[in-house]
């Protein structure tokens, strides 16, 4: 898939802050019921994931652990390399523990299947995904997130944490990324 690096901009609104914050609240009480009395750490996945991460960890009413794990899936930044690079590693020890990775999109699924075997080597009690965003369309991976926020046409987007060209992660909402194409 290549991906744009530069010559674009953000355009129309594709999910509202509003529905953003309302399934973010939506995930987060259905987390804190399944993890009640569990030892939960969450895993966000940076820099994409850093966003949601930090708004699910506090839609969550548990006594979680918070914990990061930096990959980079894009090497040369235009097209998907088809593998992942471990930039930075978590700190927390997960043996035993329920390992939740939070990320902000699926999109092949490569990253998402490269973390979750990543993590099964540390030998979780239980590992599961959550991302906010899937495009059903794009995924090739057999990974089945536990919960996913909303599927999305396979365009490409940028805010809440996702970015464009090193962009927009700033965000509130998620809009659609104009190529120079799209005249
Ligand atoms: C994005 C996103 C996911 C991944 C999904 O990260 O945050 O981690 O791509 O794509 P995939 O399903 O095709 O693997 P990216 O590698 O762009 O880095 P970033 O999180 O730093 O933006």
């Amino acid at each position: 898939m290549v991906r744009p690096e530069r010559g674009g901009e953000v355009g129309a609104v594709l999910v509202t802050e509003a529905v953003i914050g309302r399934r973010v609240a939506e995930l987060g009480a259905s987390v804190t019921e399944d993890y009640a009395g569990k030892d939960l750490v969450l895993v966000g996945v940076l820099s994409g994931g850093a966003v949601f991460t930090a708004d699910l960890a506090r839609s969550v009413n548990l006594p979680l652990e918070l914990d990061w794990i930096a990959v980079s899936s894009y090497g040369d930044g235009s097209s998907s390399s088809g593998r992942v690079r471990l930039v930075k590693d978590v700190e927390a020890d997960l043996a035993g523990r329920h390992v939740l990775v939070v990320d902000d999109i699926l999109d092949t699924g490569v990253t998402l299947a490269w973390l979750l075997e990543h993590f099964r080597a540390r030998r979780p009690a239980s590992l599961h995904a959550c991302v906010l965003l899937r495009k059903p369309e794009a995924v090739l991976e057999p990974v089945r997130p536990r919960y996913v926020g909303l599927d999305i046409e396979p365009v490409f987007v940028a805010g809440y944490g996702i970015d464009y060209a090193g962009r927009y992660r700033n965000l509130r909402s998620v809009h659609k990324v104009l190529l120079p194409e799209d005249g």
